[in-house]
């Protein structure tokens, strides 16, 4: 049975992964129009990625008998200046994600909530994933800052990211 202060912040993550979906769709919008489509194609795709995040506690929240609550999205930043200000960005926002997934962790163990703790098992090793993905390309980037041509071929590498449904992995 989910406790009422698990189930509330279990909705409240939720809401953060499709704010974090809202956030990659903004950032793939401003890639967009500097013409980077491989940039805006894995911003794509990390948006996507987000969506199946929220969905995950969706249906948690609905296998366990709880109330799911659609809560309000904030709009997200849309102002971007160059690549790698933006992916910097996205990083301090996966590592605000961590925080809230490993809080999220200690009220589950408080509350002695095995199957929350094993759903959310899942959330701790893919955010070590998320935060590794875009330090990766911070990396990058910084190694081509002010190469134009450099930032045409990171451009190509980006764009052959495809979207893995989690339930394929
Ligand atoms: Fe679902 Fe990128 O946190």
């Amino acid at each position: 049975m989910l406790s009422e202060k698990l189930q509330d912040a279990l909705n409240e993550q939720m809401k953060n992964e499709f704010y974090s979906a809202y956030l990659y769709m903004a950032m793939s919008g401003y890639f967009q129009s500097e013409d980077l489509p491989g940039f805006a194609s894995w911003m794509r795709i990390q948006a996507l990625e987000e969506m199946t995040h929220g969905e995950k506690f969706f249906n948690f929240i609905c296998d366990v008998d709880g109330r799911t609550e659609m809560r309000e999205i904030i709009a997200p930043k849309n102002d971007f200046q160059s690549p790698l200000p933006t992916f910097q960005f996205g990083l301090e926002h996966e590592k605000f994600v961590s925080d809230r997934i490993h809080k999220l962790m200690d009220l589950a163990q408080e509350e002695r909530d095995h199957a929350a703790q094993i759903m959310l098992q899942w959330f701790v090793t893919e955010q070590v994933e998320e935060e590794s993905s875009f330090s990766l390309i911070i990396r990058k980037l910084q190694r081509v800052e002010g190469d134009g041509r450099g930032l045409l071929l990171l451009d190509q590498e980006l764009g052959q990211r495809v979207f893995v449904p989690p339930a394929a992995e």
